[in-house]
């Protein structure tokens, strides 16, 4: 007979292998990122206080609630998870941000991204090519896109760190093949 502790524990690591795993078969796999890297993908966003801060595959919720904090934007996260949409929203709860970040269940392939100034991806390649260039058109040209350690094939980006692992877009700029792809 398996105690009570066994079958916590059992659910624990099925609940925790659901969070992980499942994500990759609707586009990028789950990798909850360091407070220092949370802080890094902020400042290189340049966001501008009142801005719309959409987060497309939201995950936990961290970088939305940092970002709120810090730079006055508002956020709106969109994640495909429902438990991750669970936990995302208890931390935006208890971060006291429920009137500026939102948290939707729902598919990024079809959310609605017209009001965004700008959007940030942390998503696979495979991900991103799904969603580009067809997003570009329900866009604000005007808007931003921010990528976390996967660019954006055939989309040349106006700013890129030092590590090479961030890079910033905007809509409104050519879309030719670039050298990070
Ligand atoms: C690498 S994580 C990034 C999480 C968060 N943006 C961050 O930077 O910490 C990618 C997230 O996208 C979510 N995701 C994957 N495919 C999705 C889809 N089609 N629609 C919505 N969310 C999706 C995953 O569940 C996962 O939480």
């Amino acid at each position: 007979m398996l105690s009570v502790v066994s079958i916590l524990f059992i659910a624990f690591v099925l609940l925790l292998a659901a969070m992980v795993i499942l994500p990759v078969f609707f586009g990028a796999p789950w990798h909850p990122l360091s407070d220092e890297n949370i802080e890094r993908i902020i400042n290189f966003a340049d966001l501008q206080p009142g801005e719309k801060f959409y987060d497309l595959g939201s995950g936990d919720g961290r970088v939305l609630i940092g970002a709120t904090r810090e730079k006055c934007v508002r956020g709106t996260g969109v994640e495909i998870d429902p438990i991750k949409v669970w936990l995302s929203r208890i931390f935006v709860t208890a971060a006291e941000l429920t009137d500026k970040v939102q948290i939707h269940r729902g598919n990024i392939y079809d959310f609605d991204v017209s009001e965004a100034d700008i959007i940030y991806l942390y998503l696979t390649h495979q991900a991103l090519d799904q969603l580009f260039p067809e997003i570009l058109d329900r866009m604000k040209p005007s808007a931003r896109i921010v990528c976390y350690r996967f660019c954006i094939r055939n989309m040349e980006p106006i700013k890129v760190n030092e590590d090479k692992n961030l890079f910033l877009y905007r809509v409104d700029k050519g879309r030719s093949v670039n050298e990070y792809s």
